[in-house]
């Protein structure tokens, strides 16, 4: 193995064996085609003139089918997105110029991570990640980075589309579902992002960019900029997301899962890496706040009289008993250990 003094971490012939996964992890089947098959839903038309409207029923059909789905026609100004991203990389640029393996410095207000922090079984991902809340905005904005200049701005205006959007999204659910408008209001008031950098890698076979897992979130916005790595389980295989252009990738987390009382379903993703192709995402978690209770709807479960519930409204009709008892999602978070050694510091807002 080459390594020029002064390189990146990843400017490598071989990959290292920190970064090589055993057997069982490792993306098996990388060469053969696996379809493009997440259902891609235009949002133009979410005015219905009888029943609901085309968005909703595409909506509901990919949350209980796959847990993903990927929408264009949004509305987010693509500038607002470019600019975001834009200036995401120049933020990573900036770290990777330091070469040491030691750990980044934690600064209050947000987390980076190089690519020695990430580790299971002793085995780090091939990625950067930086991360960090950003509700209530006008509170966290000033503990995000400074440099680049235009960070705090830029990120800011990107939140708060993504904030619309969850929104708007979150609202076709609740017709969908049969639940009131605004049922997501105290379940989705959190916004956290998550950034990350997967560069190219000499030998994908071995290596992961993220580890198979379901969010912790109520729903996930991602961008991912028209390019490929992210996959996800259906029907036991692991299917590529397709690279769209200017669209988000959403995803339904264990809250929202259930929320719905498993008619929805939060599906399992990872990302494999690439040789040629460098991956940049922006990963928006939308999260309850941290002291709600997190159980099933009352109305999309049958425990009082099964037939007041008949749905008539409700493209889900199957009405079954509470799958899941009440949580407090702070507790949740604690439990499933939600981000790591990073769980307790961003539980209680990296200050
Ligand atoms: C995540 C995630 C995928 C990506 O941050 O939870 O799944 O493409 N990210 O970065
Ligand atoms: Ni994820």
């Amino acid at each position: 193995m080459k390594e020029d003094k002064g390189a990146r971490w990843f400017e490598l012939e071989c990959v290292p064996k920190e970064y090589i996964f055993p057997t069982e992890y490792r993306p098996q089947n990388l060469e053969s085609p696996v379809c493009d098959s997440i259902p891609v839903i235009s949002l133009a038309n979410s005015k219905a003139e009888n029943g609901h409207s085309q968005p909703v029923e595409e909506i509901l059909k990919a949350s209980q089918e796959l847990g993903f789905f990927q929408v264009i026609n949004h509305g987010i100004p693509e500038k607002t997105v470019t600019d975001a991203m834009n200036v995401l990389k120049e933020f990573f640029d900036m770290q990777v110029k330091d070469t040491t393996t030691e750990t980044v410095p934690r600064k209050k207000g947000y987390i980076y991570t190089n690519s020695t922090d990430f580790a299971k079984d002793g085995v780090h991902l091939w990625r950067e990640n930086f991360k960090h809340p950003c509700h209530p905005l006008e509170e966290c904005i000033h503990l995000w980075p400074d440099t680049p200049t235009r960070y705090q701005e830029v990120i800011a205006a990107y939140i708060v589309e993504i904030q619309k959007l969850s929104t708007r999204i979150l609202e076709m659910i609740c017709e969908g579902l049969g639940l009131e408008q605004g049922y997501f209001k105290d379940t989705s008031e959190v916004q956290f992002l998550s950034s990350n950098f997967y560069p190219p890698c000499p030998d994908p076979s071995l290596t992961l960019g993220i580890l198979p897992h379901v969010d912790p979130s109520l729903i996930t916005i991602l961008y991912q900029g028209g390019s490929t790595g992210l996959q996800v389980i259906k029907d036991g295989q692991w299917v590529n997301v397709g690279a769209i252009p200017n669209a988000f990738v959403v995803n339904i987390g264990n809250q929202l899962e259930i929320i719905s009382n498993w008619k929805f379903k939060s599906a399992k993703h990872r990302v494999v890496t690439s040789t040629h192709e460098t991956r940049r995402s922006i990963a928006t978690f939308v999260n309850p706040s941290p002291n709600c209770i997190i159980e099933p709807a009352k109305n999309l479960v049958n425990e009082l009289e099964p037939t007041l519930y008949k749905a008539s409204q409700n493209l889900v009709n199957e009405l079954e008993p509470a799958l899941y008892k009440p949580s407090q999602y702070k507790e949740y978070v604690l439990h499933s250990n939600a981000f790591g050694d990073d769980t307790a510091a961003i539980q209680n807002g990296l200050r």
